[in-house]
């Protein structure tokens, strides 16, 4: 059972999807493993640290991918990198499948077994495979952190012989994984701390990291949530009162970090022109939901805006990889958890039980074929 870790081909991607503990555990259940030279060098892992842990350094891609059965991934294979995977490959990845029907066409033409770690589903058994969590956990405490090295004053109050600084004002729109980690990372810096989500059950975990909940709590908004624990889109009356709500809290804010997402829908629009206009010189709003349309008027994907009132809107892509040793150290654990139950232990090979339901809600080509419900072609 061969298995090979390649140096992510986009130059945006510092992550990698192995790290020395989870190669010496694949070393462990009888894998050759593989990593191409340099593929942890942007996470922090020298190639010495992945020959420590039993893996062998090859050059190039071409050659880590040489008789490869099984190749873990950060993204999604690109051309290049498919035509060097060989037929029948297993390929497990963050596949960022919505959206790219013609990429997953490729994959399943290339012939490859392709895996979506961000289809796991949420249940207990998956947990420890959850790699929407364990990234997302980060981006909310990054944006924090972002947000704070953007302002130009100090987040807790301080009582100094100059005089008192008062504490910082942070609001945090959408509490699902990064919204938590977010409140959890401003209290910790000493921040007043508000909050916002259209989910009723979020006002208790809110309350419990000692922020304050703020919503407009109506009929709708008790029936805000899926059964998949996941926000609906909130109707046009809902939003306006939202807005007026949320408009003159803003105002009085220093830093609003945006987190709010609906699966398969843009990004729910939160924070207007106007909004941002009636905030001090000075503050800051960092936007997690920028690559998927965003939540900020103005946000611009990969870029920090000023606007001419000197207001900041922080749109950093792809922020799990602004710390990328600790992504990667959490997305190899995912991986590694996921891929385990792919391997038969006494034969030391792969053996996938297709009728798993992990293996169901995951595999997106299989035998030349897009097997994946989501994404066959309309009729
Ligand atoms: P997400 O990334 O899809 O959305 C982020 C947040 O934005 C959500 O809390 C959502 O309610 C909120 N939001 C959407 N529209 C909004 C609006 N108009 N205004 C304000 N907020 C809005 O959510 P994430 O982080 O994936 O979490 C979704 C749920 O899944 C949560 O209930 C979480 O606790 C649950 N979960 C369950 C897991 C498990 O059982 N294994 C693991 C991780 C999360």
């Amino acid at each position: 059972m061969r298995i090979a870790v390649l140096t992510e081909a986009d130059p945006a991607e510092p992550r990698v999807a192995s790290v020395p503990e989870t190669v010496k555990k694949f070393v462990g259940l009888g894998g050759e493993v593989v990593v191409q030279s340099g593929a942890g060098a942007t996470a922090g892992v020298p190639d010495s640290e992945y020959e420590a842990a039993g893996a062998k350094i090859a050059s190039s891609a071409e050659e880590a991918l040489s008789g490869a059965d099984l190749v873990l991934k950060v993204r999604r294979p690109n051309a290049e990198e498919l035509g060097k995977i060989g037929k029948g490959a297993t390929v497990v990845a963050i596949m960022d499948p919505y959206g790219h029907e013609d990429e997953l066409k490729a994959m399943a033409e290339a012939g490859v077994n392709a895996f979506s770690m961000e289809l796991m589903p949420r249940i207990t058994r998956a947990q420890v495979m959850d790699v929407l969590s364990s990234q997302a956990n980060l981006a909310g405490y990054r944006a924090v952190i972002d947000g704070a090295a953007e302002y130009g004053r100090s987040l807790p109050m301080m009582m100094t012989a100059a005089g008192t600084v008062p504490a910082a004002r942070i609001f945090i729109m959408g509490v699902g994984v990064a919204g938590l980690q977010a409140i959890a990372t401003a209290r910790r810096l000493g921040a007043v701390v508000t909050a916002t989500d259209v989910r009723p059950a979020t006002k208790e975990q809110v309350e419990s990291l000692g922020a304050k909940f703020v919503a407009v709590e109506d009929e709708e908004f008790k029936s805000a949530e899926t059964s998949g624990g996941y926000a609906k889109e909130m109707s046009a009356e809902y939003q306006k009162k939202q807005a007026e709500l949320v408009k003159g809290h803003i105002a009085k804010q220093d830093i609003v970090i945006t987190t709010a997402l609906i699966p398969g829908r843009p990004a729910p629009k939160l924070v207007s022109e106007e909004m941002v206009t009636s905030m001090k010189p000075g503050s800051v709003l960092v936007d997690l939901a920028v690559e998927r349309g965003g939540n900020v008027a103005g946000a611009k994907a990969g870029e920090i805006v000023t606007t001419d009132k000197g207001v900041k809107i922080v749109g950093h892509t792809n922020v799990p990889g602004r710390l990328a040793a600790t992504a990667s150290a959490l997305y190899a654990r995912n991986l590694y958890a996921f891929v385990e139950t792919l391997i038969d232990k006494e034969a030391k090979a792969l053996a996938i039980k297709w009728d798993d339901e992990l293996v169901k809600a995951t595999n997106l080509t299989r035998d030349g074929q897009v097997v994946h419900p989501n994404f066959q072609p309309k009729a």
